[in-house]
């Protein structure tokens, strides 16, 4: 007989913290001028709003006055965000602006008095910083031009909530064995792979079969810390992915996958193949799901002759953490 067994982080043995970076919270056309919107993410309660001079602005959610969730009928006044309760406003320094049956406002909340997070939009995405001790934004979000190219189809999105740690998913692209065994590929194809700081960018020689043989293709893949990628597929048909995996938890993940494509192939005579690519990375993605789901987190994993650059991409990762946090990733040997 089934039952449910939900297992904690410390039953599949999860003892990463949350890897510092930008993070996608939201798609820009999600939230119009004005607009508010409750979010959970960074094992935290969160609020984001945009003002009415178009700039997002996000502070976690528990007003400082009674604890009031300010994404739960918060409402936004010029600037500000407004508590639903007492009706307290709040700058985006988490500052309180006003009081409006209050002679006066309290000293202790003249200053930031809940946390405020780094926002920005790029590529019709929001993205918030997080670092779990506050420091600011040590890199900028990359800019994608194809997303605001006309030329290119409109985002075709899928998303997914995951229970895994985030670098346990995004080690699958360094995982070169699975490809055949999970996804069912024939073989896998050669791989480069070229670390820069922050920015990991791999190169995969990957020709396609179709009716009419075999056509070169390649998948590039661009990390941009840990929460921005982006994987170009060129040959029989150009889509463009870009993906952005925010945490909510150590053991859970928001995936959010968005596909471009130049119009001229998606509503061409080519618009049959361009959705097949779209469909199998999905697909693929599916196969993965179900492991991670699932999987315990190895720190020091036993690897083999065929397993990749696993090693060398958990030292990659290493460099998201904290240098003091409690439990940085084992180094691999
Ligand atoms: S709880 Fe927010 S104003 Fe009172
Ligand atoms: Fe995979």
């Amino acid at each position: 007989m089934e039952f449910d067994r939900k297992l904690s982080a410390a039953d599949r043995d999860i003892r990463l913290p949350i890897p510092f970076g930008w993070y996608v919270v939201g798609y820009s056309d999600e939230l119009p001028v004005g607009g508010v919107r409750p979010l959970r993410y960074f094992d935290r309660e969160l609020v984001l709003w945009r003002g009415e001079d178009g700039r997002t602005r996000m502070l976690d959610a528990y007003c400082r006055h009674l604890g009031a969730h300010l994404g739960h009928g918060g409402r936004v006044s010029g600037n500000s965000i407004v508590c639903p309760f007492h009706a307290w406003a709040y700058d985006d320094r988490g500052t309180v602006v006003d009081i409006p049956y209050s002679r006066s406002i309290p000293p202790r909340v003249k200053r930031p008095c809940v946390r405020s997070w780094p926002v920005v939009e790029k590529n019709r995405l929001i993205w918030a910083w997080y670092h779990p001790a506050g420091v600011a934004p040590q890199w900028e979000v990359a800019d994608v031009p194809e997303a605001t190219d006309p030329e290119w189809t409109a985002c075709e999105r899928f998303e997914w909530h995951i229970n895994v740690h985030l670098q346990d998913m995004a080690e699958n692209g360094s995982d070169t064995a699975h490809f055949q065994y999970t996804h069912g590929t024939a073989a896998y194809p050669e791989q480069k792979t070229a670390f820069d700081g922050h920015i990991m960018r791999t190169d995969i020689n990957a020709p396609m079969d179709t009716p009419r043989g075999q056509v070169p293709g390649g998948i590039h893949v661009v990390n941009v810390g840990p929460g921005q990628s982006w994987t170009r597929f060129t040959g029989i048909s150009e889509t463009l992915l870009i993906s952005g995996v925010t945490p909510v938890a150590v053991d859970h993940v928001h995936v959010r996958f968005c596909f471009l494509q130049p119009k001229a192939q998606a509503e061409g005579p080519t618009a049959a193949v361009a959705a097949a690519i779209i469909r199998e990375v999905v697909r693929q993605l599916e196969q993965d799901k179900r492991i991670w789901d699932n999987k315990a987190y190895v720190a020091s994993p036993i690897l083999c002759q065929g397993d990749g650059a696993i090693d060398r991409w958990r030292r990659f990762y290493a460099q998201f953490y904290p240098a003091d946090a409690a439990c940085e990733p084992e180094a691999v040997t």
